[in-house]
């Protein structure tokens, strides 16, 4: 059981410290730690945000637990070298396209969303964003137009084969849950969405029993905090999951709650909390380890098979969380460290 632990920069270290203890103390059998640098870190010591040591570790490993890339001293340098090329790099080079971010509100937690609580109390829904292809991997550049203007571009596609396969886990997802799949796209105006519409309805006649809706993404943005309740699973491109995730994040309280998973078409996943490296508060040991916490309970759930494991750290999350634990990103004072020990004692 070889998990690879990649911890990053700003509060990746920390919050990722939490979660290895907490992935210790289940005394899973075989299991085998293994560190290796990314992003800013990463660059800073071997010259590249995703070194190729880091990316064999990757490739060698059953599961990466990830922290956090992200370091505004790098803004200056070229792209293909800043931080977030870490992260970018490992999900297109490991095939991870399918990227899972639940988000339910944690009881107790009703009253620190911004939303009322009556509105955010039902709040159970999982996003499905795909992760290897979209305006995020075309191609971009900055260039000089013949009258001397500037101009940036960067080029949105989906191949059908991309869509489909990405559709196909919003369905089974949705086929595991409430039988509610919202396909959330841009058809009145991309091209691009309407092959997205087009394929999602093809894979649909595969789903007779999920309901499936379309919605546009502005509309979409909208609704999350209209009615967020109505959604069960939403399945989304990469740009558009990118922000209805963050916005999803917010409805249920804290962005330091929320876990994700980015899977292949294998057992192979990458877990991360969908929160940045937040500079700001790095290394003063008040960043909220419980994203990364519950993202190690994905990596045992979904690489591993190991449900009930992953269950009990869910749980001990809740029972903290209701037994009043919290970090300064729920109005709370509690440490790193603290809500660690928090989390352990509860497992
Ligand atoms: C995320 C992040 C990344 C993304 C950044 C760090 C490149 O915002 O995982 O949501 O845009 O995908
Ligand atoms: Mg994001």
């Amino acid at each position: 059981m070889k998990i690879a632990v990649f911890a990053g920069d700003g509060i990746g270290p920390e919050v990722t410290h939490e979660a290895v203890r907490v992935l210790k103390a289940l005394h899973l059998p075989g299991l085998e730690l293994i560190e290796g640098d990314v992003g800013a870190a990463a660059y800073r010591k071997h010259g590249h945000p995703l070194p190729q040591q880091t990316l064999d570790i990757a490739r060698s490993a059953g599961a990466i637990l990830f922290g956090a890339v992200g370091d505004f001293g790098c803004d200056d340098l070229e792209r293909n070298l800043r931080p977030e090329q870490a992260i970018l790099g490992l999900r297109k080079e490991l095939a991870l396209f399918a990227n899972l971010r639940p988000a339910t509100v944690f009881k107790g937690l009703e009253d620190l969303t911004t939303l009322r609580p009556e509105v955010a109390g039902k709040i159970d829904l999982l996003i499905v964003r795909e992760l290897n292809g979209d305006v995020y991997f075309g191609e971009k550049a900055i260039r000089t137009l013949p009258d001397g203007r500037r101009q940036g571009y960067d080029i949105m596609s989906y191949a059908e084969d991309e869509v489909r396969r990405i559709a196909h886990v919003g369905f089974r997802a949705a086929m595991g849950r409430r039988k509610q799949l919202c396909s959330v796209d841009k058809a009145n105006v991309l091209e691009t969405s309407q092959l997205w519409r087009d394929v999602v309805l093809e894979v649909a006649r595969d789903y007779p029993e999920v309901e499936l809706s379309h919605m546009y993404v502005d509309n979409a943005a909208m609704q999350l905090v209209r009615n967020p309740g109505q959604f069960d699973v939403i399945v989304t491109g990469n740009l558009f999951g990118d922000i209805l995730s963050d916005q999803a994040s917010m409805c249920v309280g804290s962005i330091g709650l929320l876990a994700s998973a980015s899977l292949s078409e294998g057992t192979l996943g990458l877990y991360e909390p969908i929160h940045g490296s937040a500079p700001d508060i790095a290394g003063k040991g008040v960043a909220n380890p419980m994203a990364t916490i519950l993202s190690a309970a994905m990596l045992l759930r979904h690489s591993f098979g190991l449900e009930a494991e992953a269950a009990r750290i869910e749980a001990a999350v809740a029972r903290a969380l209701a037994d009043g634990f919290r970090g300064g990103d729920l109005g709370g004072s509690d440490g790193t460290v603290a809500i660690g020990d928090a989390v352990l004692a509860r497992l």
